[in-house]
């Protein structure tokens, strides 16, 4: 897919912009600070619904507005979609369709899709849990955009089933009269309901993803690797919903007295991390910085290696990686990338930017864009 209009108001630095899109490549040249990154994170939020930059909303919306609104016109193949969201911030964000009338906001996963290189992915590598679950679940939505769904009742079962651990602890604590703990039960069987669920599509992600890693790996970096990707929970060696379902059961009965005592759910795939290894080691704590970029890169070029081959194919998004890389990495990843459907790139310096990539340039100044 690829889109071929963004709209933008009171996003970011934006008050309003409008940008005509190709298929191909489209570079986006400007000084620091002129909005480029604003503008594919914009492309990225109708992709995720979310920033890889940012952990809420609130930051998105121009300073001084009250809403921000974000709209695509997207091709695909020979279907023409026009997704919108409105985003409120401390309020429900809104989602239209093809104006029509509303749809939930996560309605419109799956129409825009992006693999969106940062020099935030450095994190992914070196940063903590979190950042790697956060990857998973944006391709495990990407892949099948149903698993939002999934991914807030877990959210929401694990949170009411804190709140009751924190009442129990609490009941505890002054010595009142401890808690039915059937209640507790109930919670524990949606909790490893749902979350089999999320660790099932985890896991297969996983296993999808390794050689491709591998291989984008090899090609940025030659003979620098393997790189395998371990996934670590509570549950090790267990597989499919059924087996996944009991084991996280079981795992929850052994800690449960831990569980009162502190008053939160310890085990879940909310407390798993993705190992990755280089060679025998661990990325994390022992990679170079460069194998470390190495490394974050190869998990997004195998990212798009996987969601291409799965059919519809996604936008790739290179904010300022260019800028980080040495020579031969740089024209590396521009001769991948460079076949995309269409690839939207940054940079603050044209020369930057590999010839291979070339195509349309857009000069970002305070706030507006325009084609040159
Ligand atoms: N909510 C907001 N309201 C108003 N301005 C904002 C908002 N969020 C960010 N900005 C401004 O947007 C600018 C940053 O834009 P952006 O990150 O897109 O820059 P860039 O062109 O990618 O720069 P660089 O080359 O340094 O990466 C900053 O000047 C920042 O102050
Ligand atoms: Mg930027």
């Amino acid at each position: 897919m690829h889109v071929t209009h963004l709209s933008l108001a009171d996003f970011r630095s934006y008050a309003r912009v409008e940008v005509p899109l190709d298929p191909g490549v489209s570079v986006f040249v400007g000084a620091n600070g002129q909005g480029k990154t604003n503008l594919v994170e914009a492309v990225g939020y109708l992709a995720t619904l979310g920033s890889h930059r940012a952990s809420s909303d609130a930051p998105l919306v121009r300073m001084g507005a009250e809403r921000a609104i974000v709209r695509a016109a997207v091709r695909q193949g020979e279907r023409s979609q026009l997704v919108e969201l409105e985003l409120n911030p401390g309020r429900a964000n809104r989602a239209r369709i093809n104006r029509s009338s509303q749809v939930r906001p996560r309605d419109v996963l799956g129409i825009v899709r992006t693999v969106l290189f940062a020099p935030e992915d450095l994190a992914l590598v070196k940063g903590d849990p979190g950042e790697r679950r956060r990857f998973l679940d944006e391709m495990i939505t990407a892949r099948s955009p149903r698993m939002a769904g999934v991914r807030s009742d877990y959210e929401r079962v694990l949170r009411q089933r804190n709140t009751l651990l924190k009442s129990a602890a609490m009941a505890r604590r002054h010595g009142g009269r401890s808690m039915d703990l059937s209640t507790l039960d109930v919670w524990d069987q949606h909790l490893a309901r749902v979350g089999a669920e999320l660790l099932a599509q985890r896991l297969d992600l996983v296993a999808t993803l390794q050689p491709l890693a591998d291989k984008a790996y090899e090609q940025l970096a030659p003979g620098g690797g393997p790189v395998a990707l371990e996934y670590k929970s509570a549950v090790p060696g267990a597989h499919g919903r059924e087996a996944l379902y009991e084991g996280l059961l079981a795992a929850m009965a052994e800690v449960r007295k831990q569980e009162i005592e502190r008053g939160v759910t310890l085990v879940g795939p909310h407390r798993d991390d993705l190992v990755l290894k280089l060679g025998e080691l661990p990325a994390k704590g022992y990679a170079s910085h460069g194998e470390s970029w190495s490394y974050a890169l190869a998990l997004r070029l195998a990212s798009y290696d996987l969601l291409r081959g799965e059919g519809n194919e996604p936008v790739l998004v290179l904010d300022d990686v260019f800028a980080e890389l040495d020579a031969r990495r740089r024209e590396r990843l521009a001769e991948l990338v460079a076949p995309g459907e269409q690839v939207l790139v940054t940079a603050a310096v044209d020369d930057d930017v590999p010839g291979v990539l070339a195509g349309a340039r857009y000069g970002v100044a305070e706030g507006s864009v325009e084609r040159l």
